[in-house]
């Protein structure tokens, strides 16, 4: 099937009781059994749900994985990830990501003897220079988050494969309908679900898609031991979610790319940063790799008194965090989102105190550009 017609049918029966149509919120923690050792197949409500299960198999065939899991944030799914990880090994991460995964990798998971080098994994020889034996798992974010450099999938894929080490990549910025990792040979592809799978800014959630069935039972066994599931009610939105991302996608793509044409002329924008516009360093990467550029973009104002009077000015965007949903947004990222991102590590990657990002909505592309102009006037 086409991806449209999985991301609205794929997992999802209509109920075997009553024959509705959308898959009902199973809000249960527990199971009546028949007898002793006699179920059908769900026993407690950490360990299946049907709910989940139904955005499971959803997720996972649309990134063409033989598995995924739902967790209750993409900082869960992530850290579920790193499960495959022991003590004394060392993963390679993509050094601009989002600083939450910084934060987790730095601040707790080094406290349990796991090593982390950060490479800038838009360089192949980067990335070659950083594996040796020791390395058991690579961290890619590709596009990142939010300077959207871009990482060759396939080809770090093989050169990890030969030191016998995982390759994940957390596609959160472009979902399975612009790019699929596993195809391009990654083991594992994470999302944070809060954002375009859910597409409606009202739920947190993450999944791993695993492309072996080994993997997958591994991250299930770690679902159930950890307990950071996704619910049934945020499982049912992300379900409804999923069904119109095709939609979406190409909706935000198109918003995107005509408002990184109309920042990259203006005359108070000093620099644009998306991989749809041809000087961008990945552009043909990305033709190759992506099917789509995406919605997310960044542009240099300058200086913070300059982004300030942009992310305070614009009214159709809304100044938060997050991105992704239907509704366009505008960020500061060296105060927001990569505020746990050493200063000098985050001007290294361009994130400066000027830096504006916008998750560009399905909104009307006039009223877009308008606000836009608008509130750079005011820059
Ligand atoms: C690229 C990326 N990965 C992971 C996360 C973490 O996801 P969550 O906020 O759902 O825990 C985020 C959150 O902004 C993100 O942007």
């Amino acid at each position: 099937m086409g991806f449209a017609t999985d991301a609205i049918h794929a997992g999802q029966e209509p109920d075997p009781t009553t024959g509705a149509i959308i898959t009902p919120i199973y809000q249960t923690s527990t199971y009546v059994q028949q007898g002793l050792g006699r179920h059908r197949g769900f026993e407690y409500g950490r360990t299946q749900n049907p709910t989940r299960s139904a955005v499971e198999a959803n997720i996972a065939a649309l990134e063409k994985g033989i598995g995924a899991l739902a967790f209750s944030s993409g900082m869960a799914a992530i850290s579920a990830v790193v499960t495959f990880v022991k003590q004394g090994e060392r993963v390679v991460v993509t050094e601009d990501l989002y600083g939450g995964t910084y934060r987790l990798f730095e601040r707790v998971l080094t406290q349990f003897g796991i090593r982390f080098s950060y490479v800038d994994s838009s360089r192949f020889d980067e990335v070659e220079k950083a594996m040796g034996e020791d390395v058991t798992l690579v961290f890619l974010e590709t596009p990142t988050n939010p300077v959207l450099r871009l990482t060759d999938v396939k080809a770090v894929s093989d050169l990890a494969h030969r030191f016998k080490a995982r390759v994940v990549v957390d596609n959160t910025f472009m979902s399975p309908f612009f790019q699929r990792p596993l195809e391009l040979d990654a083991d594992m592809v994470l999302h944070s679900a809060t954002k375009y799978l859910n597409g409606h800014s009202d739920s947190i959630g993450g999944v791993v898609v695993a492309a072996r069935k080994e993997d997958a039972e591994h991250l299930a066994f770690v679902q159930n031991a950890v307990g950071a599931i996704l619910s049934p009610f945020d499982s049912w939105l992300l379900l409804r979610g999923t069904k119109t991302l095709a939609l979406r996608m190409e909706r935000h793509n198109t918003n995107a790319v005509a408002l990184a044409a109309f920042l990259s002329k203006h005359p108070k924008v000093q620099k644009v940063y998306y991989p749809g516009l041809p000087e961008h360093p990945g552009h043909e990467l990305a033709k190759q790799q992506m099917s789509g550029f995406g919605g997310m973009l960044s542009f240099e104002t300058g200086s913070l008194e300059a982004a300030q009077r942009v992310l305070e000015g614009a009214r159709v965007f809304s100044l938060a965090e997050s991105l992704g949903g239907v509704e366009s947004l505008i960020s500061h990222p060296a105060t927001m989102t990569h505020a746990s991102i050493p200063v000098e590590d985050r001007l290294r990657f361009g994130v400066t105190e000027g830096l504006v990002r916008l998750s560009v909505g399905v909104e009307d592309l006039e009223d877009l550009q308008a606000d836009l102009d608008q509130a750079l006037a005011k820059a």
